[in-house]
């Protein structure tokens, strides 16, 4: 087992690791000292849970449920969660801070005043609660996945948006270079389960009130969010993204 990578053994690793395989780079994540585990969105990102699972190596999984996500994308993780035998450790947002938010500006406050503050209670509080336990994570991100914040995404970084003063939290991103037909190639190459979803024309999928099927040669990310400006999709997990 590899101990905690410092900064600069994360940019090497970078380097080293930019053309490996997404398999590759979740078995250095997997192997590094500490608690690590894959941020599971309930989409496409299935597969990196098929690929740690190939690995035959012990693996952790988590899911920020916002209260918010669709009957099918809870279906599917279910499916997920018994398909592969894991535990999905959910994470919810704190009930006190979404009451205040329910109570003050309704349920559908983001379509008057963007997203970022039902985003920061429902998804980024749990998450760093969540990474504030963890050494490293896992991530489904992908360059093609929105041109204008991912285009640069390596696929070993040091957080810098979640590291706490006294821990450096590694990012891993093993799709990073994989395209969107990569990923379903490999689906349905596996046969692995997927979001039904995506039988009905979404291809990146959120929360139900905030995701949309998108049109023939419309962009994925044009479906999140799409009352805002096509710069501000990132919704606070990712914010290292923006610059
Ligand atoms: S988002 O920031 O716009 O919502 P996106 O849907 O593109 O993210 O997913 C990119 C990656 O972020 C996923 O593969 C997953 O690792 C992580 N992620 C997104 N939403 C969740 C979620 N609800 N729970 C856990 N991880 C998530
Ligand atoms: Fe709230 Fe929409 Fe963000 Fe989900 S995606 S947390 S519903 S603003």
């Amino acid at each position: 087992m590899r101990t905690i990578p410092t900064i600069d053994i994360v940019d090497a690793l970078a380097t080293e690791y930019a053309d490996k395989s997404p398999s590759d780079i979740l078995k250095l994540a997997l192997s590094q000292q500490g608690e690590v585990a894959i941020s599971f969105s309930g989409a496409e990102d299935v597969v990196l849970i098929d690929m740690a699972s190939n690995l035959g190596v012990p693996f952790r999984v988590f899911s920020l449920d916002t209260g918010r996500l669709h009957p099918e994308t809870y279906q599917f993780l279910e499916t997920v969660r018994k398909y592969y035998n894991i535990e999905i450790e959910i994470c919810f947002p704190e009930t006190e801070a979404v009451q205040q938010l329910v109570q003050e500006k309704g349920l559908f406050s983001f379509f008057e005043d963007g997203h970022q503050e039902c985003c920061g209670i429902r998804k980024v509080q749990p998450l760093r609660k969540k990474l504030a336990t963890l050494d490293g994570w896992i991530t489904g991100q992908r360059k093609d996945q929105s041109p204008g914040t991912r285009q640069d995404i390596p696929v070993v970084q040091a957080d810098a948006g979640f590291s706490g003063p006294n821990k450096q939290l590694i990012k891993y991103n093993p799709l990073a270079n994989w395209s969107s037909s990569d990923v379903w190639n490999y689906i349905r190459m596996m046969e692995i389960p997927y979001n039904r979803l995506h039988e009905k024309g979404f291809i990146s999928i959120g929360c139900e009130p905030c995701t949309r099927p998108v049109l023939p040669n419309q962009h994925e990310r044009e479906g999140r969010w799409w009352w805002e400006e096509a710069t501000h999709k990132e919704c606070g997990l990712h914010a290292g993204n923006l610059k």
